[in-house]
């Protein structure tokens, strides 16, 4: 059913019977990535960043190549400025433990939009609760619009950080993150952006956004699960202590102390993840070889696809903008008189994989009154009868649950 050119770089989706709607969650990974990963295993093994024979060595470099591909990727200064880690989660967290923990104190303010997936809400929650600084939440419109008006209001003198998703992983909007970041420095606050859901799908620039810190993960941009990257201005990464220590990260240990690392050694403890690096970086020259106008304009295409044919269903609602260009390939929407759970699962047996929840982001759907929602999440490989698939599927639901129509 599917003719699309792209899933023949895709072994997985070349083998499933299903049709894969969950990208948000997570993407599919090419053969060039898995390639990668398993030529580092065969051909480079060795721990990077400690040997001096030619096989650490080998390892070491290729590591560092794929921190520069990361660097050149999202436009970062320096690649000293990428730091790697697990996923975004780790990412942010280490931001909330290593910044937040110790810069921040009472009297100070923390804004977090009310969009924020719990990676980018929960560390804020902790870093309020140990420094007995105020969280304080920007809302959004029912369409996700952070207005003037609201982020004037949240981002004031009090203000020392701001917690932003650049991309919303239920509605899918796109925040106005440089304008945010000109809020923020203009009252001396660092913007800490989520960059889980944007990286995959859209150019980002960290110098044109000016952002403090932005996170991201590997396996939704079509690398391997287990990698993922924080960004860091180097002022701030240089004054921010370690976030976890051990090995690799020091310059020096004695008895009575220890003298770290430069950055980004300082915040890689332990043997590092170099085959996931490397994979990631066969990922991104995958997406760099398809090009984002291409991305862009093939996932506009198949979102304005699903917008208008689940739209057209009376009792189906979907959340969020009404600009098919505002949704980055997210499609969340309930179904009148029908739980999430069992839409999944109904769509599920029509062969469809989509995601039914809270998405991790309960604060949102709570604030938009609705208790959880199903997700379809489109990327380029995605074709247009897979979502004329769903549509259709979607549109015999209520009758299966027993309703007239
Ligand atoms: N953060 C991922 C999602 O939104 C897992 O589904």
């Amino acid at each position: 059913m599917t003719t699309d050119n792209n899933r023949k770089d895709f072994p997985l989706l070349q083998q499933m019977d299903t049709i894969y709607l969950d990208n948000a969650a997570t993407a599919q990974r090419p053969s060039c990535v898995l390639a990668a990963v398993q030529e580092f295993y065969e051909q480079k093994n060795a721990n990077p960043l400690r040997g001096f024979y030619p096989l650490s060595l080998e390892a070491t470099e290729s590591y560092q190549e794929a921190r520069k591909t990361v660097q050149e990727f999202i436009h970062a200064k320096e690649p000293e400025e990428i730091i790697f880690t697990r996923n975004t989660t780790e990412s942010l967290n280490l931001v909330a433990y290593s910044y937040g923990l110790n810069f921040l104190k009472e009297g100070d303010e923390i804004a977090v939009t009310i969009m924020e997936h719990h990676s980018n809400l929960l560390p804020w929650q902790m870093v309020s609760r140990m420094t007995g600084a105020k969280l304080h939440y920007l809302e959004c419109t029912s369409e996700g619009e952070l207005t003037d008006e609201e982020l004037q209001k949240g981002i004031n003198e009090r203000t020392r950080l701001v917690a932003v998703a650049q991309v919303s992983n239920v509605l899918g909007c796109v925040n106005p993150i440089r304008k945010i970041t000109e809020m923020a420095h203009r009252v001396g606050a660092v913007v800490v952006v989520d960059g889980a859901q944007s990286v995959p799908h859209m150019p980002v620039d960290v110098q044109a956004l000016d952002a403090d810190f932005l996170a991201f993960s590997g396996h939704k941009l079509m690398g391997p699960m287990g990698i993922g990257c924080l960004y860091g201005k180097r002022e701030l990464l240089e004054k921010m202590p370690p976030f976890l220590t051990g090995g690799e990260m020091i310059d020096s240990v004695h008895r009575d102390g220890a003298v770290f690392a430069p950055v980004p050694q300082k915040f890689e403890a332990g043997t590092v993840n170099a085959a996931g690096a490397v994979g990631l970086a066969a990922a991104i020259r995958y997406l760099q070889e398809k090009g984002f106008d291409y991305i862009q304009k093939k996932e506009l295409e198949l979102t304005q696809r699903a917008m208008e044919g689940l739209g057209a269903l009376p009792y189906v609602h979907i959340l969020g903008s009404k600009d098919p260009a505002n949704h980055t390939g997210i499609v969340s929407f309930t179904i009148d008189g029908v739980h999430p759970h069992d839409v999944s699962e109904i769509l599920s047996s029509d062969g469809i994989d989509v995601r039914a929840g809270h998405h991790c982001a309960q604060p949102l759907l709570e604030y938009l009154g609705v208790r959880s929602s199903t997700r379809a999440s489109m990327m380029f490989y995605n074709t247009p009868e897979e979502i004329d698939a769903l549509i259709e599927s979607v549109s015999t639901i209520r009758r299966r649950m027993g309703y007239g129509e």
